[in-house]
């Protein structure tokens, strides 16, 4: 009888999905002693349970079993037009509801636009370091990277431009995170903005634009998102109620204007999942239709991380040896340290044992090729523990220093 081996068993594709050091590290952290800056999780005690299982009460009374029943691809008219709503009244510019579709989570829209653009090999822009999901849900179409320089204020425009020149095949699109950075904090300067667009629109490349974190901004304005601007290129938005509600929910939403791509990707999540989880759906909408306690509630975790940045900020300062920088984010949930000379996923082994954890850096980088910078989470630790972690951390770098 004929067998094939267990590998060729498996989609050739398989064979491009990393194994995540972040889940083998994050094992660590499960020991009550060990400080993480590790994962990206939002502060647990500021998910609003009380009022989301008031919430709940009231769907069920109201609704009963058409809240428990199956449902559109789309999302309900509820959430879409909520959606809609609060991007039209945060930017300024009319959302329509027809072009939001609810997803499962953020990370699901990625893998969506993953599945209706990409063929193997195809070319993805992406900023250098970039968002470690969505490297893994590109990485399933069996998709390669093109990477774009960044400075303190994002990507740089000129690198974008030198690489579309250049690139053979052309890219599917270019995916970035102009809010507060995961992982380095940075946001995409207001100068910027219009002129990448301009950029995509004149070699005709899709943006995707992630933005989970331009809810939480500690100070400064708000800016723009990349979809205000008028573009012949397609723009595709992506929001999430992961960090101004809670991501078990897993409610999150694309905007997406473009017909032909939204059919493509409603007809992509029917194949996936049918539709999003109705009873979460209409939770999630009866928590956050109330405008003002909503706004008062992002306002509360705003000012906790700003509070945890700050004193992220001011340890790193104090403890870290000289030649160590960090990024200064205005929002969001992560900072970014450069140890020159220092390989971070060895330090990470000999910070373990001090029992701290971060996010070497290297596992950011498309092509895994610089190796001194670390990603520090400052949203899920105590204001104690951060001050704690960051000495424990100061010491491990002076160790690996010898
Ligand atoms: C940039 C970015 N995109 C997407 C996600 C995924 O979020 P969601 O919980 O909505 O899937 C995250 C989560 O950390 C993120 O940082």
């Amino acid at each position: 009888m004929a067998t094939i081996s267990r590998a060729a068993q498996f989609a050739q594709r398989t064979a491009h999905l990393r194994a995540s050091t972040i889940r083998e590290m994050l094992k660590v952290t499960q020991q009550p002693d060990v400080i993480s800056f590790g994962g990206g999780l939002p502060a647990p005690e500021l998910f609003p349970t009380a009022a989301i299982g008031a919430a709940a009460l009231a769907v069920m009374e109201r609704l009963g079993p058409a809240a428990l029943q199956y449902s559109v691809t789309e999302g309900i008219p509820e959430m879409r037009g909520w959606v809609a709503e609060r991007l039209t009244r945060r930017f300024g510019r009319i959302f329509d509801a027809e072009s939001v579709q609810i997803v499962n989570g953020s990370q699901q829209g990625l893998d969506l636009v993953g599945k209706i653009f990409l063929d193997p090999g195809d070319h993805v822009v992406l900023e250098d370091p970039s968002y470690l999901g969505a490297i893994q849900a590109f990485d399933a179409y069996q998709t390669r990277y093109l990477t774009v320089d960044t400075d303190e204020e994002g990507l740089l425009p000129d690198s974008l431009e030198r690489v579309l020149e250049r690139a053979d095949p052309f890219p599917k699109f270019l995916y970035l995170v102009p809010n507060f950075q995961n992982p380095t904090g940075r946001t995409l300067s207001g100068e910027r903005r219009p002129t990448v667009v301009r950029i995509c629109e004149h070699f005709g490349l899709p943006i995707v634009e992630d933005d989970p974190y331009g809810e939480l901004r500690f100070e400064g304005r708000n800016l723009p998102p990349l979809i205000s601007f008028a573009s012949t290129a397609p723009i595709i938005y992506s929001g999430t109620g992961s960090k101004v509600m809670a991501p078990g929910m897993r409610i999150a939403w694309l905007v997406v204007p473009d017909d032909d791509i939204r059919e493509k990707i409603v007809l992509a999540k029917q194949g996936a999942d049918l539709h999003s989880g109705t009873f979460a759906q209409y939770v999630f909408h009866e928590y956050a239709s109330n405008g003002p306690a909503f706004d008062a509630h992002v306002h509360t975790i705003a000012e906790t991380y700003a509070r945890r940045r700050g004193i992220m900020a001011e340890a790193l300062g104090e403890f870290m040896p000289q030649g160590v920088h960090f990024t200064h984010p205005a929002g969001g949930m992560f900072l970014w340290v450069t140890v020159p000379g220092v390989d971070t996923t060895q330090l990470l082994r000999i910070s373990a044992e001090s029992k701290v954890v971060f996010v070497p850096g290297v596992n950011f980088y498309p092509h895994r090729d610089v190796h001194d910078g670390m990603r520090l989470n400052f949203s899920n630790a105590s204001e104690k523990n951060i001050r704690v972690g960051v000495e424990r951390l100061a010491h491990a770098v002076r160790l690996y220093k010898g």
